[in-house]
């Protein structure tokens, strides 16, 4: 079964456009949380960025506390935020690029060139307890250098097939991109998430990639929540995940 993990970040987007430097404030990542494992998702996924432009220290520690499921943190690779996660426990951590100019995360890590540095990191996560995934881009060189940084997971970057989705040639390469670096990640022993930019519309598309674990979904499940409610968002987006061949 494909598993859906949230990211719940623009949760905290809204309440910070209005309550930035308060301690309390709404709406209230947490709560959105527990609506979204009430609806049937798998897992919470949070990005504690180092500007902390949305989700903040109180949200990780609060979710940590109180989710069911499994608690996926995004972050950088850098020692404060690696310090934190150790202390935090997460269930996994998913380590991506942060530039403070961008407005979401915008490209996958480049692994090959830090290898070592990730596979340091990799190791502390994992003697805490913590699997480590890997934001990547559906790239050969990126996915050999994962699997020697010994990262149980990558997740495969769809920001670029979403880009493209209403353009069928670049959707088929994207497509295949996707479709090849699922399979290399999976012969080598990675286990296989994907996210970003996927949606209510793009979604059927990637049942053509194989040995999915789980997708995180933030920016379109959040957008249609303001419009039929957080429960019956997940929903939907959970019927498109059905039937997904693996
Ligand atoms: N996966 C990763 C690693 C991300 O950085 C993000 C964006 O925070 C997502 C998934 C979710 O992307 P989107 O908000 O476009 O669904």
């Amino acid at each position: 079964m494909l598993k859906l993990g949230v990211n719940i970040d623009h949760t905290a987007t809204l309440r910070e456009a209005r309550y930035r430097g308060r301690t309390d404030g709404e709406p209230v990542p947490v709560e959105a949380a527990h609506i979204c494992e009430a609806a049937g998702a798998h897992g919470i996924t949070a990005h504690l960025r180092e500007d902390r432009r949305h989700i903040q220290d109180r949200d990780v520690w609060k979710l940590r506390e109180t989710i069911a499921t499994r608690l996926n943190l995004e972050m950088a690779n850098v020692p404060e935020i690696v310090s934190l996660a150790i202390k935090l426990r997460p269930d996994i951590v998913c380590l991506v690029p942060e530039r403070r100019e961008e407005v979401t995360t915008e490209g996958g890590l480049d692994v090959a060139a830090h290898e070592a540095a990730l596979t340091e990191t990799r190791k502390r996560m994992n003697d805490a307890n913590i699997e480590v995934s890997l934001f990547i881009a559906p790239e050969a060189r990126q996915i050999a250098a994962a699997a020697r940084t010994g990262a149980q997971f990558v997740e495969l970057h769809t920001g670029q097939f979403a880009e493209h989705f209403h353009d069928p040639s670049r959707q088929t390469t994207e497509l295949r991109r996707l479709v090849d670096g699922a399979r290399q990640a999976h012969a080598l022993g990675l286990q296989v998430n994907a996210g970003h930019g996927l949606n209510y519309q793009n979604l059927a598309a990637l049942h053509q990639v194989p040995h999915l674990v789980e997708l995180n979904i933030g920016h379109s499940i959040i957008s249609r929540a303001v419009l039929v409610g957080l429960s019956t968002a997940v929903k939907e987006m959970l019927a498109l995940m059905q039937n997904y061949p693996g």
